[in-house]
């Protein structure tokens, strides 16, 4: 391999797999393509722009004539697909943009690859990059694996789903090297503060309502994100043609009780009196269709591949709420402007 096009790496998830791809494999040329949308921060990749193998493009995945154009004068050898609409919330509000980006954008990138990799199929690859919550909901009980059907609730979930049987379907079709994992909640440093941890940790910092969905029973999977970029790595280079893998920590908390944990974290990092962090938590009307628990079976990942997950939960927590205290300046940068009309409009009318 001599040049990955990752897409979306200017995003939580993928300036991660961005950076720990330029810093392991100095030899690769990796293409950072973006539009950057609000949730797109190049100050997320700060620490390697300067890097000789590292590139930025800005474009869009939704404009075909775009992608192709890169395709022709580009030799790439691999994608690596993450760039998304990625928050459930604003998809309830803006399904289409769901639809345009995780749809038509993945099927923009797959038509690129089947045209421009003809002929050398076997020598490239499409990984792309999808969620746990494609298999829908779960009861008190069972995981998700990898043969789960798929069963999506959300826009969000329902668009992973669609581009999810678009990349199956052009490795059945037409032969195209494809590799899917479906991934767990991450958490960690660069994590764009609409959703849950990094929002929670914003507004106690600052004094604000934590707000808390329904009751708070739902319950997600949590894994630090270099844990999944790093699980994105060892697949990437591992994986049989077609096959899929889960990734995640076997890590589940109730909603209430990860922000009781943060609370408690808080009010040790601020140095505030025991409880206090907890008094902000404020109960709002749940999230329509709110998917109850997720968790993921990572065991064929950790059996063929021996991956594991390296971090505890609560050090991993300790740890984010460190980056996010350290690094006021890229808090604030990110929540002006834009975010603080989302943020009034998602919460403000409850
Ligand atoms: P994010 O919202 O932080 O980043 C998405 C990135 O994609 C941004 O940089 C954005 O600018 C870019 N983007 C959006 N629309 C684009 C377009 N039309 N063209 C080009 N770039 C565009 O998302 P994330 O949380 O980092 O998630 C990355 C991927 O991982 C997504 O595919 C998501 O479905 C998947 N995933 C996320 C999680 C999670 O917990 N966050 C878990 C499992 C899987
Ligand atoms: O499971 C993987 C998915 O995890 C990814 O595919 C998505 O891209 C990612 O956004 C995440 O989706 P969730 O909806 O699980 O994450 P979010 O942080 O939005 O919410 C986590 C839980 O917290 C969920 O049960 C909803 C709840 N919640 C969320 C927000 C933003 C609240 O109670 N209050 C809030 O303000």
């Amino acid at each position: 391999m001599k040049k990955i096009l990752i897409t979306g790496g200017a995003g939580f998830i993928g300036s991660h797999v961005v950076r720990r791809f330029v810093n392991t494999y100095p030899d690769i040329e990796i293409v950072n393509l973006d539009k950057l949308t609000y949730a797109g921060n190049l100050a997320n990749l700060n620490d390697i722009e300067g890097q000789s193998n590292y590139r930025f493009v800005k474009a869009d995945i939704t404009d075909s004539e775009e992608i192709n154009a890169l395709f022709r004068e580009e030799n790439f050898d691999a994608v690596i697909h993450l760039a998304a609409e990625s928050h459930v919330d604003r998809s309830i509000t803006d399904p289409t943009a769901f639809v345009m980006t995780n749809v038509i954008g993945t099927v923009n990138l797959l038509n690129a690859a089947r045209e421009f990799w003809k002929g050398d199929y076997d020598k490239k690859r499409f990984y792309h990059v999808s969620t746990d919550e494609v298999y829908g909901a779960l009861g008190e009980t069972g995981m998700f694996t990898e043969t789960t059907a798929y069963d999506p609730h959300s826009p969000y979930s329902a668009s992973k789903a669609s581009s999810d049987h678009f990349v199956r379907a052009y490795h059945d079709t037409y032969g195209l090297d494809v590799v899917i994992s479906n991934c767990s909640n991450n958490y960690g440093s660069h994590h764009f503060p609409e959703k849950l941890i990094p929002l929670a940790i914003n507004n106690i910092k600052n004094n604000k309502p934590v707000p808390v969905y329904g009751k708070g029973e739902n319950v997600r999977d949590w894994l630090w994100v270099e844990d999944h970029a790093r699980a994105i790595d060892v697949i990437f280079h591992q994986a049989k043609t077609g096959e899929t893998y889960n990734i995640g920590g076997h890590n589940e908390w109730k909603n209430i009780d990860l922000i009781m944990l943060l609370c408690k974290i808080m009010d040790e990092k601020l140095a505030r009196e025991p409880g206090s962090s907890a008094k902000l938590i404020t109960y709002v009307t749940d999230r329509a269709g709110h998917d109850l628990r997720y968790a993921i079976d990572s065991t064929k990942l950790q059996e063929k591949l021996d991956w594991v997950p390296s971090l505890q939960f609560e050090e991993g927590l300790a740890k984010t709420v460190d980056w996010y205290l350290e690094n006021e300046e890229w808090l604030e940068n990110v929540t002006s402007g834009q975010y603080k009309k989302y943020y009034e409009d998602q919460y403000t009318e409850r």
